[in-house]
């Protein structure tokens, strides 16, 4: 393929993408009755499901799964001081195209009328679990290394937004503080780099499009001493997806907090690996790695290869008439109720015919369409459709639950 005709195929793609996310009701543009606003998203049903899996898959391999981690869900405006020590009063900046710098923090008020103090909105999670850190040690005395994590919003006053949702104004970090002595900090470093690259393979993320990348002294974050980006293939080029640094002791020392070391029989200030994550960074790359074209009998069949765990429907139960009052019933008490109480994310589609039924719950990505019949009412069995191989298969009634369990094990 020429450079030309790989370029406006990449653009078509992105473009089928952000379509189907605004029809199936994942991502519309945000305050999009009053044109728009720049840089900002809303999520739509199948969209929050989308990010509430990735981040409970998240949450479940980095904190729930282990001994070592301590969650936190600290206040997005903090004192103003937190920022003046972490450097981002003084370096957190961009520079604007007549190549003036930028603060990209955003700027609130705290209180009212002259005793109103300036605060800003964090631009990052990572801050709340540092000055976190002796409330964290001196409620659980964990030993080194630990770690702490967050998932939450960031908001950054971003002078390009673009791309869809890879670069926004307010987004949701997920990120991890850990701490090491400082002899060790290579050794974990190449272990996060392993862990983050095993998540990514968990949720869907096609890692043949994953690159690491080495960043160089000058374009590293203040903070950090060793950064690789790990970056993706996006239809727009190859751009960060998610960052791990080692951030030293740069954050404690400033903010003057230590730890007495038990062990060793010392006080002293732990080193930090940080691997961090964006949200929206996750949803894009995963939209990118999942959708496929299929073309059968002269059609196109639009589909979202979403694994099961992620998807945000994990099936959708049909009866295949639905003036059939017989079929509909069945359906809705002995097929969707039970499934809706047990999994959640269940959905009862009975709009338009089955094929358009099908092509619906493709484009959301959905696993399995479950089809209520006539010879259901005598077999109680049903008819499950799979949606990558578009094969069908007669399951019992009685053993849906199981069948479906399995598969998102
Ligand atoms: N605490 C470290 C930190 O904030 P970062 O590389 O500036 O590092 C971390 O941001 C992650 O947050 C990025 O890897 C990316 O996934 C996400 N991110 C950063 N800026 C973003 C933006 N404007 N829109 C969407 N996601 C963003």
């Amino acid at each position: 393929m020429s450079k030309e005709n790989k370029k406006e195929k990449d653009g078509e793609l992105m473009g089928k993408i952000v379509s189907l996310c605004k029809r199936r009701g994942f991502i519309f543009p945000g305050s999009e009755i009053y044109g728009g606003l720049a840089g900002t998203y809303d999520w739509g049903h199948f969209g929050v499901a989308l990010k509430n899996n990735i981040k409970q898959s998240w949450w479940k391999k980095f904190v729930d799964s282990r001994r070592d981690m301590y969650g936190i869900d600290a206040t997005i405006i903090m004192n103003p001081k937190v920022w003046e020590v972490s450097g981002h009063v003084a370096g957190f900046s961009d520079s604007t195209e007549d190549g003036k710098q930028f603060n990209v923090m955003f700027k609130t008020q705290v209180g009212a009328g002259e005793e109103a103090t300036t605060a800003y909105l964090r631009p990052e999670t990572a801050q709340g679990m540092f000055v976190n850190f002796k409330n964290t040690v001196d409620a659980f005395h964990p030993k080194l290394p630990f770690g702490m994590a967050q998932i939450g919003k960031a908001f950054r006053n971003e002078i390009a937004p673009r791309d869809f949702i890879f670069r926004v104004r307010e987004f949701e970090q997920m990120e991890i503080e850990y701490f090491v002595r400082k002899d060790d900090w290579e050794k974990y470093f190449e272990y996060w780099r392993s862990e983050m690259l095993e998540w990514m393979e968990e949720v869907g993320i096609d890692t043949s499009k994953v690159h690491e990348l080495e960043v160089g002294e000058k374009d590293r974050a203040h903070y950090s001493s060793r950064t690789v980006d790990f970056e993706f293939d996006y239809p727009f080029g190859r751009k960060e997806l998610f960052g791990l640094a080692y951030r030293t002791d740069f954050d404690l020392k400033n903010h003057q907090l230590e730890y007495i070391d038990e062990e060793k029989g010392e006080k002293t200030v732990p080193h930090v690996i940080e691997p961090t994550f964006g949200v929206e960074r996750t949803v894009l790359s995963l939209l990118v790695s999942a959708y496929t074209e299929e073309e059968k009998d002269g059609e196109v069949r639009e589909y979202l290869k979403l694994k099961p765990n992620i998807a945000p429907v994990i099936c959708a139960v049909s009866p295949l008439l639905k003036n059939k009052p017989e079929l509909v019933e069945y359906a809705n008490v002995k097929v969707f109720t039970p499934l809706k109480e047990e999994f959640g994310r269940v959905m009862w589609d009975d709009n338009g015919n089955i094929g358009k039924r099908y092509r619906r719950q493709d484009e959301i990505g959905t696993p399995f369409c479950i089809v209520v019949d006539f010879d259901t009412l005598t077999d109680d069995m049903v008819t499950v459709r799979d949606r990558d191989t578009g094969e069908q298969e007669r399951i019992k009634v009685s053993d849906l639950k199981n069948y479906i369990k399995e598969k998102i094990q």
